[in-house]
């Protein structure tokens, strides 16, 4: 076989197959460090990554900096409310804004954002407040020294980034979520819970598991078994809507499901759902690292964040309503001890998965017609993002 330019003889060869003829994506995709760089440059920092929560940034003013694909992002909020996003690299010498080495950190309250290098200075709005010694400089340009602005939005209270300024807007990647979660209600949840999960796996298993329900009576055979969990209790009756970027699926609870059983405790539920939210789960996966289970009682959003060839990190944020029986200890404990459970049984397996893409025999099969067209679909935008149709 021929190679690209890129060097990868599986990019010449591809075309748009149809489901039933899927091949897959080549096995060192999911170890490669080039493979990884280009993913970065061809799509991971063209798309409209998630990057945090409108309460990470404080609020009436300060600042927030993440870090996602690898990617230094900053965050804030000034006096009069307007966010803002910048690349966390600082104009002198190229250091982070804030603490190295946490990945996420915060500053409440602050007016400015300082370089823990030189002490550089900037104000929220990104312009260069102060640079010590620089006076001695016979031509500095100050102008020419403020943070270089990103490009955000939000929907609802999930900011995303896009890198590159050139990702079609936010709202039309979103096409058809916008309209089905209208009545989710997403601004009203409150976080409570913030867990991080690293796995020595790719990223690509994590979002190709999340677009399908082919696995869950048998990855997660217990809880799938004793009924605990509502979005795998009624496997036969799970619909699944696969558009350009996302992947919609929804589970109408069954009749032995937790919350018909009186799983849902008194003023737990989120008031003024409508009914296709009080009566099913729905789990979305929104191109490329975004992702939630929504139930009436909790909203658990992820922010899947690619690290490495061989290493991720899943962030989980916990929403509730704002009820006092909804934040109760002696209520989100035992669900977060469950989900924390379900999410292991995912991560062992892709951690297997991952020791087995370098053997020889590691290629994929055919997928399930009803259960996995979302794989077929995630796997399809990365061969077009790294083959260059897009
Ligand atoms: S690198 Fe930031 S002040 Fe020097
Ligand atoms: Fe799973």
């Amino acid at each position: 076989m021929a190679t690209t330019a890129l060097g990868d003889p599986h990019l010449d060869s591809w075309a748009p197959a149809a489901f039933e003829h899927a091949a897959g994506l080549p096995p060192h995709w999911y170890e490669d460090p080039g493979i990884f760089r280009l993913e970065r440059e061809r799509f991971l920092g063209r798309s409209w990554l998630h990057i945090a929560h409108d309460t990470d940034i404080p609020a009436p003013s300060g600042w927030y900096r993440a870090e996602v694909a690898g990617y230094p992002v900053l965050l804030t909020r000034d006096a009069s409310g307007e966010v803002r996003g910048f690349h966390n690299v600082c104009p002198h010498r190229g250091a982070p804004l804030a603490a190295i080495g946490d990945p996420a950190a915060t500053c409440g309250a602050a007016r400015t954002v300082a370089c823990p290098y030189h002490g550089w200075v900037f104000g929220l709005d990104g312009g260069l407040k102060g640079a010590p010694g620089m006076e001695a400089h016979p031509c500095f340009d100050r102008g020419a020294h403020a943070l270089r602005p990103l490009r955000i939005d939000r929907w609802g209270p999930f900011w995303f980034a896009d890198i590159s300024g050139q990702a079609p807007p936010l709202a039309d990647c979103l096409g058809p979520a916008v309209q089905r979660f209208a009545g989710a209600r997403t601004e009203a949840w409150r976080r409570v819970h913030r867990q991080d999960y690293l796995t020595a796996s790719n990223w690509k298993f994590y979002v190709e598991n999340n677009a399908e329900f082919y696995h869950e009576p048998v990855a997660h055979g217990s809880s799938y078994l004793s009924r605990e969990v509502s979005w795998n209790n009624n496997n036969a009756a799970i619909s699944a809507e696969v558009s350009e970027w996302c992947y919609m699926q929804y589970s109408p609870y069954g009749p032995g499901s937790p919350e018909l059983n009186g799983g849902l405790k008194p003023g737990t539920v989120m008031p003024g759902l409508g009914d296709t939210w009080l009566k099913g789960s729905s789990i979305f996966q929104f191109w490329p690292n975004f992702a939630w289970i929504l139930n009436p009682n909790l909203l658990v959003t992820y922010l899947i964040d690619p690290i490495g060839p061989a290493s991720t990190r899943i962030r989980w944020d916990w929403l509730v309503p704002d009820t006092p029986e909804a934040m109760d200890r002696a209520n989100l404990d035992p669900l977060i001890a469950l989900y924390d459970r379900v999410q292991r049984e995912d991560l062992a397996i892709f951690e297997q998965q991952q020791r087995c893409v370098g053997s020889p025999a590691f290629r994929m099969g055919a997928l399930n017609p009803r259960s996995e067209r979302g794989v077929h679909r995630v796997q399809e935008l990365i061969l077009e993002h790294l083959s260059g149709r897009r």
